[in-house]
C-alpha cells in the first residue's frame, strides 16, 4: 500500500491513459498509471498501418457516432487537432497530410507513443505495465486499486481502458465492469470500422476477386460513404465498408455503387450510337477491373437475365430495358451481410458508457464524485482512421484539466 495518496490513477496506458497522464503531471499532479500490456501502447503502434494516422485535421462533432451526438462538442472545442499537432511539432515528429486532412507520422507510430511516454514521465508520472487489476473500490474519500503490482490510494480514479477490439493486444471489458460496478449505464456494444463478411455466391465471388480494390460508394438508408472497397476471402473490406460498418445493422442490406464517377447506363448508350459493335465488356472494362467486370455481371439476377451473357454480345443487340438493368446492377448492388469479422479485427468498439451519466465537460460521472471515463470506453466512437485518436486526446485533456 502506498503511503500517500495519490491524485489520480489511470488505468490503460492506451492512447487516452498516456495522454491524459502528461496532461495531469504537467500540472503537477501525481499520477500513476497501470496497465497488464507487456508493451505499452501497442494499438497506437499498429495504427494507421504503422505509422499512426494521429488526428485528423477537420475532425468535426459530425465525424462522431454516439447516442448522445452533442456530447463530443465541449471537449472537441478544448482541444483540437491544431492543439495535438503542435504537441507533434514541439517533439520534433515529422508527419504528412494524406487524403481529406488525415495526419500520418512519416516514420513510424512509435513516435507517438515516445511523445506521450516521455511527455508524461518528463512530469514525474509513474507508467507501470505487466500489471493485473485485481480489485476497485472505494476506500472513504479515496479509489482504492488492488494489482499485482501492489495496492494504491488515489482521490481520482480514470478509466481509459478502452474498447473490446482486438483482444489479442490486450483489449479486455474492465472498463464497463468498472462503469456497471458504479452504477453507471451501459449501452449495446458492437464490434465498428469491421469488415463485413457473406455466404453463398456473394462470398464466392469475394473470394475469386479476393485482392481487387475499386472507388466506391456504399449506402445504407441515408448514410454514404466514397472511398476505396476491397474484395476479400470473407467478404468486402476497406475503407468505405469499414466506415459503412458503424452504422449497417444485422439483417439490413448495404447498396453499393461500383461506379460512383460515372452514369453507366448513359455510358453505355453513348457508346452503342457511336458504335454498336463494340461489346458491352469492353466498355465497362474501360471503367473497371476485367476480372471484376466478368464475375460481378455472373452474380445477377437471372430473373432480369443473364448478365454475364450479355457482356460478349455487341452493344447494339442489346436492348435498353437490358442495359439499365445492368447499368442497375453495377450501380445500385443490394447486398445482405451475413455479420461482421467481430471484435478479431475492428478498430474499435461502438457503444459502451452511457455519456448520460458523464459531465461532457470533464468527462467525470455525475455520481461518483473523482470517477471518471475517457476514450473509447465511452460512447463515443469516431469514423475511420482518423476521428478516434482525436477523441482519445480531447476527452483525455477534459478530464486532466479538471483535476
Ligand atoms: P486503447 O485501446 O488505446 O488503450 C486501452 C489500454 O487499456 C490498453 O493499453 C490496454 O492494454 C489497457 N487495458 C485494457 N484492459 C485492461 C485491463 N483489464 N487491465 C489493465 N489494462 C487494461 N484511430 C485513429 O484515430 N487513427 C488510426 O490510424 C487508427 N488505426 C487503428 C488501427 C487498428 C488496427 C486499430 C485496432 C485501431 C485503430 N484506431 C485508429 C483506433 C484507435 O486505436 C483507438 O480508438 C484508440 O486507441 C482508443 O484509445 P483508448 O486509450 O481509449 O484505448
Amino acid at each position: 500500500m502506498t503511503d500517500k495518496p495519490l491524485d489520480a490513477i489511470i488505468l490503460g496506458a492506451g492512447a487516452a491513459g498516456l495522454f491524459c497522464a502528461g496532461e495531469a503531471g504537467r500540472l503537477g499532479h501525481s499520477i500513476l498509471v497501470l496497465d497488464h500490456a507487456k508493451r505499452i501502447g501497442e494499438k497506437i503502434r499498429i495504427s494507421g498501418g504503422g505509422r499512426c494516422n494521429f488526428t485528423n485535421i477537420h475532425a468535426r462533432p459530425e465525424n462522431f457516432i454516439s447516442q448522445n451526438p452533442k456530447f463530443c462538442i465541449s471537449a472537441l472545442k478544448r482541444f483540437t487537432p491544431q492543439h495535438f499537432l503542435d504537441r507533434v511539432n514541439d517533439a520534433g515528429i515529422a508527419w504528412h497530410e494524406k487524403t481529406l486532412g488525415q495526419l500520418f507520422c512519416d516514420h513510424r507510430a512509435q513516435d507517438i507513443i515516445d511523445m506521450l511516454m516521455k511527455g508524461a514521465r518528463g512530469t514525474g508520472v509513474t507508467i507501470q505495465g505487466e500489471t493485473t487489476i485485481k480489485k476497485v473500490s472505494r476506500e472513504g474519500a479515496f479509489f482504492r486499486v488492488e494489482t499485482t503490482g501492489g495496492t494504491y490510494l488515489s482521490t481520482a480514479l480514470i478509466v481509459a481502458t478502452g474498447g473490446l477490439s482486438i483482444p489479442k493486444i490486450g483489449a479486455t471489458g474492465l472498463g464497463y465492469d468498472l462503469a456497471r460496478q458504479f452504477g453507471l449505464d451501459l449501452l449495446e456494444r458492437r464490434a465498428g470500422l469491421v469488415p463485413l463478411t457473406f455466404e453463398g455466391a456473394i462470398l464466392e465471388n469475394a473470394k475469386t476477386l479476393a485482392g481487387v480494390s475499386v472507388d466506391a460508394e456504399i449506402h445504407y438508408g441515408r448514410t454514404m460513404f466514397r472511398e476505396g472497397l476491397l474484395f476479400t476471402h470473407r467478404g468486402l473490406s476497406g475503407p468505405s465498408i469499414l466506415q459503412i460498418s458503424n452504422y449497417w445493422r444485422d439483417g439490413e442490406a448495404i447498396a453499393v455503387n461500383l461506379l460512383p464517377s460515372v452514369n453507366i447506363a448513359t455510358s453505355l448508350a453513348d457508346a452503342r450510337r457511336e458504335n454498336g459493335r463494340q461489346t458491352v465488356e469492353k466498355v465497362l472494362t474501360s471503367y473497371l477491373p476485367k476480372r471484376l467486370v466478368q464475375t460481378h455481371a455472373g452474380t445477377g439476377d437471372h430473373r432480369v437475365g443473364d448478365y454475364g451473357a450479355a457482356l460478349g454480345r455487341g452493344l447494339a443487340e442489346v436492348g435498353n430495358k437490358s442495359l439499365d438493368q445492368l447499368a442497375r446492377h453495377f450501380q445500385h448492388w443490394q447486398v445482405y451481410p451475413s455479420g461482421t469479422e467481430g471484435y478479431r479485427t475492428a478498430e474499435v468498439t461502438l457503444g459502451g458508457v452511457d455519456t448520460r451519466g458523464l459531465n461532457s465537460r470533464t468527462m467525470e460521472t455525475n455520481s461518483v464524485p473523482g470517477l471518471y471515463f475517457i476514450g473509447e470506453v465511452v460512447d463515443v466512437t469516431g469514423w475511420l482512421g482518423r476521428y478516434n485518436f482525436q477523441w482519445a486526446w480531447a476527452s483525455a485533456h477534459a478530464a486532466a484539466m479538471s483535476l
